[in-house]
């Protein structure tokens, strides 16, 4: 079972940027726990990152094609970006499952964090809990496949 964690603009950035709010661990460390993650639940797990909202799109498209589940953290593009949620629409509607992370927990954030245009396509949504948001969302992927 094929499960893409895709992530949007400035993650490429996780470590050095607002390690307060982000944590001081990098891209490449998540790439490497959610290999040991994927790898103890039976799950092939392969971590993309971009800045650039075609390119995020392009790959909600692929996990369609190709029948991958899907873990988004659409950073920025969360609380604005109508043509991830359609993207993201179209993951769910195909009968597939799309977790939506987030490090920090957005509502206890500023007020235009609190509105997520991803929410409501999605399987469901872990925030708040920093590279454990990601784990949970691996496990509740496997659990709910499971089921
Ligand atoms: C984020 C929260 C977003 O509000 C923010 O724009 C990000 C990261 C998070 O993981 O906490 O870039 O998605």
């Amino acid at each position: 079972t094929q499960v893409l964690i895709l992530n949007g603009p400035n993650l490429g950035r996780l470590g050095v940027r607002e390690p307060e709010i982000y944590g001081h661990q990098s891209m490449a460390e998540l790439e490497r726990a959610a290999a040991r993650w994927g790898a103890d639940l039976g799950l092939e797990i392969d971590v993309r990152q971009t800045d650039d909202e075609a390119t995020l799109v392009g790959w909600l498209h692929e996990a369609v094609d190709a029948r991958a589940h899907v873990i988004l953290n659409p950073a920025a593009f969360t609380h604005y970006s109508y043509a991830l949620r359609d993207s993201a629409a179209q993951v769910t509607s195909a009968g597939l499952l799309l977790v939506e992370v987030h490090l920090s927990n957005p509502a206890a954030r500023e007020s235009f964090r609190h509105y997520s245009v991803v929410a409501g396509i999605a399987t469901g949504t872990i925030a708040g809990f920093g590279f454990g948001s990601y784990r949970l969302a691996v496990q509740a992927i496997s659990d709910k496949l499971a089921d």
